[in-house]
């Protein structure tokens, strides 16, 4: 079975592994599941955004002891987003393969514990940064509701500052950098008059825990996302959202109906749907097309089904942002570019 990992950030050819070699060691172990799934984060995520974790990736797809602990677990908690995650989490190092070895076997009962209680969440204020336009668009003022919100960040597209290019929106923090192609960035921001999310595990911007979980996902060299998340989370712990625990295609229904007459319901979603099963994405599609209101998806590709997309602006991975699904631009995961199709 394949192992997701959250965001896949690159499906750029490594610098450290030649696609040869990559292949060469996935074949040699293309028994073993694991091993395979970190060669690959290793040479086709991490290569290009993250080096330390390129290098750790894999060495653990070599490293017979973590991959035998990580073989008792399901699939889906032996991601390596996961468990680098949880050990940074944990206080532990992830600089040097040897001393992340040792943490790990010295330390494998604490983060297994946490590997089988924990999933990523990635809560990434910067995806704000290509709803904005399609927002600021829409018949004013909104109600957001947002499915798979994990801690709400991007429930407070109205509180933060966006520079597309020379275009400055805003005047709030963080201030969310994002490249523009093809597209004219609105004047200004949306009036969102309520804001509600609904998550199968919703985080707590309040709790100090939650917060250095979300910290713990950034990877190590992204530090301008650490400091965004610490803006985001500062502006969210200063007035909460109402975040409910549910599911995105069982609990949408009753959180849609709380909101209030005289603003426009949106309903989005950002980075969701590789967590939601085929057929449950459908379920998913059909009521949301039947709610009043409008529906933003920006979601990687093959989650939801368009026609005659144009050709993605480059080898690295793009998302698709639709609006009552209709494509309208590619988005790079973190919400950095945006490109409006012609
Ligand atoms: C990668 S996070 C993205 C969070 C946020 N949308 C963002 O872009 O920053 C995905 C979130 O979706 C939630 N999720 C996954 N499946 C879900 C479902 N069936 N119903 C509600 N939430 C779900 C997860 O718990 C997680 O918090």
């Amino acid at each position: 079975m394949a192992i997701r990992g959250d965001e896949p950030q690159s499906v750029e050819y490594g610098k450290l592994l030649s696609s040869k070699e990559f292949r060469a060691l996935i074949g040699a172990h293309s028994e073993m599941t694991t091993t395979a799934t970190y060669a690959e984060f290793a040479a086709r995520e991490a290569q290009s955004e993250s080096p330390t974790y390129e290098r750790l990736s894999l060495a653990v797809s070599r490293d017979a002891e973590v991959l035998q602990r990580l073989d008792v677990l399901p699939p889906s908690k032996r991601q390596p987003n996961l468990l680098f995650g949880v050990v940074r989490f944990l206080g532990g190092p992830v600089e040097h393969p040897t001393e992340f070895h040792d943490y790990a076997m010295a330390n494998w009962p604490a983060i297994e514990a946490e590997l089988r209680m924990r999933t990523t969440q990635t809560n990434e204020a910067g995806r704000c940064a290509p709803l904005i336009p399609v927002l600021a668009a829409l018949p004013q003022p909104l109600a957001l509701l947002e499915v798979g919100a994990s801690a709400g960040l991007c429930l407070y597209p109205d509180r933060f500052a966006y520079r597309y290019g020379n275009h400055l929106v805003g005047n709030g923090e963080p201030v969310i950098e994002c490249t523009a192609t093809g597209m004219t960035p609105p004047d200004g921001l949306p009036e969102v008059v309520w804001r509600a999310g609904l998550d199968l595990n919703p985080l707590d911007v309040t709790d100090s825990a939650d917060v250095a979980w979300l910290d713990a996902l950034i990877w190590p060299e992204h530090a301008h996302r650490r400091a965004r998340l610490r803006a985001a989370v500062a502006v969210a712990a200063a007035d909460p959202p109402l975040l409910v625990r549910g599911d995105l295609v069982d609990d949408l229904p009753a959180l849609a109906a709380q909101a209030p007459d005289g603003a426009t319901l949106v309903v989005f979603h950002t980075s969701v749907l590789f967590y939601v099963s085929a057929p449950r994405r459908e379920t998913f599609v059909e009521l949301v097309r039947g709610l009043p209101g409008h529906w933003i998806a920006n979601e990687s590709p093959g989650m939801l089904r368009y026609e005659n997309l144009p050709r993605p602006p480059g080898e690295a991975l793009h998302n698709i942002l639709a609006l009552d699904g209709t494509p309208l631009a590619w988005t790079r995961p973190h919400g950095q570019a945006i490109t409006w199709f012609a």
